[in-house]
């Protein structure tokens, strides 16, 4: 067992899966449970201390026990902790990575005859991953002279037009979901039922002190008919209630109060109250508006 992985590996590799194991057992929220939990930081720390202990124990034990053995039990030993049966997958992998070694082969023997600044270079093989990444390359590369100069699937520019495309449905569906992003520029008449009567509560907790429930009028202007000082239709509606009205007129900017949703909301619900007969309508004052 002892051999199939040094202890570099061994100590992070049981710290990581008792660590993971901590987190999965306990339910401590939104936090990793060693933040939640202070003590389980000290609970860890001092599984660190007894896995580094328990190397260093066995470690000891296994050099005493060398010191006691002759020359020749010690070759024995040796000999037999090679063939212990070692991981193969893991093995398998390691040769991947670094490749193997030339048979025989010692730094004499491979070195190769030149030297830069002293820097030396040695004739080992190219390890594995390195060739098979260079293969792929070449594959990679034939594919894509094939697709790209005989077949002529797409231009560069084509490419680009597609991904403009696909990012502005991409925006457009983003903007669906995000309605807080309306300004006066994108803002739109919403007719949604529940808009609507979000945008009557609004209006009913902040507006009519001034406007009259029923938007007849009052220290404001009567919100019903067809003549607006400051413009109508949901575009002026929404730019006066976000930016307020006039200097000193008591219409004050709503945009530092509400979110630009519930400004949308309001100014649709606004507008609906266009050629309602309120029960005391304040005379008409601005322009006619003709949409
Ligand atoms: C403190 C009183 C007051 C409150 C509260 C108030 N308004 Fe006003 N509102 C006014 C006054 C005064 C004007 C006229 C501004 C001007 O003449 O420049 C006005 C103008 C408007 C106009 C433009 C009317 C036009 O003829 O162009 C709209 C739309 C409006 N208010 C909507 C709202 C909404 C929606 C709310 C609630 C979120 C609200 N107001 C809250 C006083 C108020």
């Amino acid at each position: 067992m002892k051999n199939l992985l040094p202890w570099w590996i061994r100590i992070p590799a049981l710290f990581f899966i008792i660590f993971a194991a901590t987190e999965w057992a306990i339910d401590s929220g939104d936090q990793p449970a060693f933040i939640a939990i202070p003590t389980i930081q000290l609970f860890l720390g001092i599984v660190l201390l007894i896995l580094i202990a328990i190397e260093i124990i066995v470690a000891a034990v296994e050099n005493i026990m060398l010191h006691s053995l002759d020359e020749k039990a010690k070759e024995r030993y040796f000999a037999e902790k090679d063939k212990l049966p070692e991981c193969k997958w893991v093995k398998s992998i390691w040769i991947f990575l670094i490749g193997k070694k030339k048979e025989g082969a010692t730094e004499e023997t491979i070195i190769i005859d030149h030297d830069f600044d002293g820097i030396k270079e040695l004739d080992n093989n190219l390890p594995p991953w390195w060739i098979y990444l260079f293969y792929a390359t070449i594959v990679f590369a034939i594919i894509y002279h094939i697709r790209f100069d005989f077949i002529k699937e797409y231009t560069q520019a084509e490419e680009y037009e597609m991904e403009v495309a696909a990012a502005q449905i991409a925006i457009a569906e983003y903007k669906k979901t995000a309605k807080d992003l309306v300004d006066v520029s994108t803002v739109e008449l919403l007719t949604d039922a529940a808009d609507l009567s979000a945008g009557k509560q609004i209006f009913e907790s902040n507006c009519v002190a001034c406007h009259m429930a029923d938007g007849g009028g009052g220290i404001g202007p009567n919100l019903t008919d067809q003549h607006w000082i400051l413009g109508g239709g949901i575009k002026n509606v929404f730019s006066t209630i976000s930016e307020g009205g006039r200097d000193g007129k008591g219409m004050v900017a709503w945009k530092q109060i509400l979110k630009p949703v519930e400004m949308a909301q309001v100014a649709s619900y606004v507008i609906t109250l266009g050629g309602t007969t309120p029960a005391n309508p304040k005379e008409a004052e601005g322009e006619l508006w003709e949409e």
